[in-house]
């Protein structure tokens, strides 16, 4: 394949991301859990049969498969999963709902046919394969062989598969990407290794894998029921670091100020902030999970804080006109976000000589015996710091702000962990930090659940062999306080 090819595909996956685009069936069915009503799927399926009847063209070949043809049924799949992946994405991921109603659904439909406009159904049929065969090749390259059966139920590394994965295996096959011996036994050949590198640097070029990584942090924290409760254990001192928080901001009563990541009100109310705003002034209180604000809301109420505006918004896309805050504010929200998208909006929305304080925590490699013991099968892994999903380095938020921000103060903190709760703590470290997203990500599915499994069975075994008082471990972070620059 040439290389302008690849520059097509990756201009297609950065373009998708860009237009809010998901292809993620893993996301739609949510471990067992379809994020889509039966009655939904089938108006998607129709939809999608009948798009892809009118728009495909029997001519079609897969370029990069030595012109294996594009069947009109590779078309409707790919034009299914976009429907069903972008509802999924823009009601749990946007909003924050586990429901995906029949307005996202319209709503991705039209997205989607959009998009397909703009790159064209054949392109973007080829971007949708190059999706799929990577979880294929991936995974055979992962487990070194797979027998048939395996492969066709997907069973290793593609549990959401509505049916067997039976044209997969035979445009692999004839395509000479796997061979399959007398066996039954799959593997992959040296061309199957070429067009697996051509993938992953696709997606890594086009910013689709870092994408996909957000992705599962989101999906994860949107499920989770309890985050304070979470909190509690992984940062013992949370409260104390808000209330710091506040202090170094310098707020004061009677200004204007943005709150990002509110969650469900730790800082907001919790620590206290709206108090040292008061009624002169005004709090505007956001997040983008839906569920973290009507707990917001209910707490409102709950405190008769009328000065409290409670406003669905993401970091990197603020809904408010230019020069509008005093003050922005959040607390262990950045790291979850992109970063310098997110320190350009803060930017563009304080006002002339407006400040930004935070914390996050930092990315760490835990030196603690216990805890060497725990991660060993992570932390043979090389710590990718300078990954920008991963937690940030030291140098990373403020080399972000520097563009937009003067005066950058910067606290050393210390968030205290209690390693005794396994399950929790791994979440954290796996699903929710993504300290070691570029290895934990990247695995099949099976692999990855394994590898939770085990890390989990590591930490039950640490926790009865260590006392409580020397399972703590001090995570890295980063208090920081900075002035808008004049524009
Ligand atoms: C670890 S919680 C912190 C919540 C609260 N500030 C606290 O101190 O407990 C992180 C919060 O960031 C939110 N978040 C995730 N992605 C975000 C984004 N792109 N922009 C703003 N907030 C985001 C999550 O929904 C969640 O409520």
């Amino acid at each position: 394949m040439n290389s302008v090819d690849l520059d097509t595909l990756v201009e297609t996956g950065n373009k998708m991301i860009q237009n809010g685009i998901v292809i993620a069936p893993w996301l739609t069915w949510g471990q067992g859990q379809y994020r889509i009503s039966m009655d939904l799927f089938d108006e998607i399926r129709t939809w999608a049969a009948r798009y892809a009847a009118l728009h495909w063209r029997p001519d079609w070949t897969i370029d990069f498969a030595r012109s294996f043809p594009i069947t009109v049924d590779m078309t409707a799949e790919a034009c299914r999963e976009a429907v069903s992946g972008t509802a999924v994405y823009l009601s749990h991921i946007e909003l924050g709902t586990l429901r995906v109603g029949e307005e996202m659904v319209s709503v991705a439909t039209r997205l989607t046919e959009d998009f397909i406009e703009k790159v064209g159904l054949k392109q973007f049929v080829t971007f949708y394969l190059y999706t799929i065969i990577y979880e294929d090749l991936q995974a055979l390259q992962y487990y070194g062989s797979m027998h048939s059966d395996d492969f066709l139920k997907g069973q290793f590394h593609r549990p959401w598969g509505v049916h067997t994965l039976q044209s997969e295996l035979q445009l692999a096959s004839a395509t000479g990407m796997i061979e399959i011996d007398s066996r039954g036994v799959v593997q992959l050949t040296a061309y199957g290794k070429e067009i697996l590198h051509d993938i992953t640097q696709v997606f890594t070029e086009s910013g689709f894998l870092k994408f996909r990584f957000r992705l599962i942090r989101l999906n994860k924290f949107n499920t989770l029921d309890d985050v304070e409760s979470i909190m509690k254990i992984v940062f013992t001192n949370a409260p104390a670091l808000r209330t710091r928080l506040i202090e170094f901001s310098e707020i004061r009563p009677g200004m204007t100020v943005l709150e990002l990541g509110c969650g469900n009100g730790a800082l907001t109310f919790g620590a206290g902030l709206y108090e040292v705003i008061g009624p002169n002034g005004r709090l505007v209180a956001t997040d983008p999970s839906m569920s973290m604000l009507a707990s917001m809301k209910r707490k409102r109420d709950q405190y008769g804080a009328h000065w409290v505006e409670v406003i669905h918004a993401k970091a990197e896309r603020l809904p408010f006109p230019d020069k509008s805050f005093d003050c922005v504010i959040g607390s262990a929200f950045l790291h979850l976000t992109d970063i310098t998208e997110s320190v350009r909006e803060i930017a563009r929305v304080l006002k002339p000589g407006g400040t930004f304080s935070t914390f996050y925590p930092l990315h760490f490699p835990g030196q603690r015996k216990f805890f060497l013991e725990w991660f060993e099968p992570l932390l043979k892994f090389e710590f990718k710091s300078s990954h920008a999903d991963a937690l940030p380095g030291p140098d990373t938020v403020p080399k972000a702000m520097q563009p937009y921000f003067d005066h950058l103060e910067i606290e050393e903190i210390y968030g205290i962990s209690q390693y005794t709760s396994p399950r929790t703590i791994v979440e954290m470290i796996v699903d929710i930090s993504g300290m070691f997203e570029q290895h934990t990500d990247t695995l099949p599915w099976r692999a990855r659940q394994d590898l939770i499994n085990e890390l989990i069975r590591r930490g039950e075994e640490v926790c009865r062999k260590y006392p409580p008082e020397e399972l703590i471990e001090e995570h890295p972070g980063q208090m920081i306080r900075a002035i808008v620059k004049t524009k």
